[in-house]
């Protein structure tokens, strides 16, 4: 059994076997990444850190072994075949670069069919020259969120090691893509923990729907990820979040689809939210093997913008300078860092609540693609977050609160003379607009004083580009007078 009996993926990819690329698969196997342990296992362990010494696991290739193209233009060659599920998936058509599964295994749902759009309204938001900033909308998704992705490669792996149950953490978007993925293939039931009053509704009415069992753990999403690492260990069930190194394999390939909307061209930066640092790790990874493959000649560098009230990454890398260091990280220096931010009761607080995270599980990996690609970080305020997507939201499409934390992120780094008005950047749209509706209609439609009261808490205290409704009696005049008004 390979893919689902659904929509455009209706055929199995095994019946196409004939006219596929085969694909080796018994290259892959999983490596700690501490240089100093660098234990390796099979892919078929169902591992979520090192058994050894507990570091974070990556999946690696013997390239030498693998069939890949000479050129990433060969995948275009895929364009033409859409009845084969794996060639529709814009995740699977990349294997030969996630090559852990054979194609009989893989669960797809037609993810990562995602666009790159050239946005030059937004261009000029930032600073940039037009035709300089590209948005990649991963909102698009089924799920509506980069997690499809991850989610994919990680239900595959699931079915090859024969789990039976899957759980996950989530601030709301990776309980979605899990609810998603189980409901749809059927076969492993999830089970998703959320903290209590901490989810966006578009969020929560997915896990809802979609009919997985919702835990409404009270407490933060690092209590529920803390708490998931033991459920998963006592219960023995699969674990969703990005610690699955599987997960972040998936997505590698918004990279991919990043580099196919330029035409292969790689872009001078990529900007991206941060919140538990899959995204940033996965990028990372993604450009060091396309270099390694000698796919690319060099990797763009890498932006990862927190919001300024879930700032962690940003203190970790500016503050205490505290870096990959080819794999000797100061892990004492991060104990310290987490003691004083307890001590001190500092805990995240952001409107963009998808990356409201204090102890994001990917540090190390995220330190790692910053050394790589020559990366830095930046931190954004909630208002220069609304304001950002008040302006991506314009531009048609729109995004959630997080995510347009990159576009508000490329501003804040041409005004630090940081990026260069002429630079291609491409900004991580995470996830769509109406995940969170209450953000948007709450910017859009509140005068000062409610917005205030409301979010000033978080340091919001206007809307400069709100798109405010006209209220009107109803009577024929007034509303042609608002009309032309
Ligand atoms: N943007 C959105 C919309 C997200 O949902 C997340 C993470 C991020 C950015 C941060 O990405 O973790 O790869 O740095 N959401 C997780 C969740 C934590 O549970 O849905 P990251």
């Amino acid at each position: 059994m390979g893919s689902l009996d659904t929509s455009a993926a209706a055929r199995s990819p095994s019946k196409r076997k004939g006219q596929a690329i085969a694909v080796p698969t018994d290259i892959a196997h999983q490596e700690c990444i501490n240089p100093a342990c660098a234990a390796r296992f099979g892919v078929e362990e169902p591992l979520f850190e090192c058994p050894k010494c507990g570091d974070l696991l990556d999946v690696r290739y013997d390239w030498s072994r693998a069939e890949l193209p000479s050129r990433l233009e060969a995948f275009e060659a895929k364009w033409a075949r859409q009845d084969d599920p794996l060639a529709f998936s814009g995740v699977w058509r990349f294997h030969e670069l996630l090559p852990f599964a054979p194609r009989e295994h893989i669960i797809t749902i037609g993810e990562g069919r995602t666009i790159l759009q050239r946005a030059d309204g937004v261009a000029r938001y930032a600073g940039l020259d037009p035709g300089h900033l590209f948005l990649e909308y991963e909102g698009l998704n089924p799920s509506g969120s980069f997690k499809d992705n991850g989610m994919t490669a990680a239900y595959t792996h699931a079915h090859l090691v024969g789990a039976t149950r899957a759980v996950c953490a989530s601030t709301g978007n990776t309980s979605a893509a899990v609810a998603l993925y189980s409901a749809v293939d059927g076969r492993i039931p999830a089970v998703v923990l959320v903290g209590s009053g901490k989810i966006a509704y578009g969020k929560l009415a997915q896990a809802l729907d979609y009919g997985v069992r919702v835990i409404q753990v009270q407490g933060d999403f690092d209590v529920c990820m803390a708490r998931v690492r033991e459920v998963a260990r006592e219960l023995r069930f699969y674990l969703m979040n990005s610690l699955n190194p599987f997960r972040l394999e998936g997505q590698k390939t918004i990279m991919l689809r990043v580099l196919e909307g330029l035409r292969w061209e790689v872009p001078d930066w990529i900007v991206v939210p941060g919140g538990n640092l899959g995204n940033s790790s996965a990028f990372g990874k993604a450009f060091q093997e396309l270099v390694e493959t000698g796919l690319i000649r060099r990797p763009p560098r890498i932006a990862v913008i927190n919001a300024a009230g879930a700032d962690t990454l940003y203190r970790i890398v500016n503050d205490e300078r505290i870096a990959w260091n080819q794999g000797r990280v100061d892990e004492e220096g991060i104990a310290t860092f987490y003691k004083e931010m307890d001590a001190q009761n500092r805990r995240a607080k952001t409107l963009a609540s998808a990356i409201e995270i204090n102890r994001p599980v990917n540090l190390k990996k995220c330190l790692r693609a910053l050394e790589w690609t020559d990366g830095l970080v930046e931190k954004v305020t909630d208002q220069e977050i609304l304001d950002a997507k008040a302006q991506v939201g314009a531009g048609g499409f729109g995004c959630e609160p997080a995510s347009a934390a990159s576009v508000a992120g490329v501003r804040k780094l041409r005004h630090l003379g940081l990026i260069g008005r002429q630079e291609r950047v491409v900004c991580v749209l995470t996830g769509h607009a109406l995940k969170d509706p209450h953000a948007t209609v709450a910017y859009h439609t509140s005068d000062a004083a409610k917005l205030g009261q409301d979010y000033g808490g978080y340091g919001v205290t206007g809307a400069p580009h709100a798109n405010r409704p006209i209220v009107v009696a109803d009577d024929l005049e007034k509303i042609i007078a608002a009309i032309q008004g």
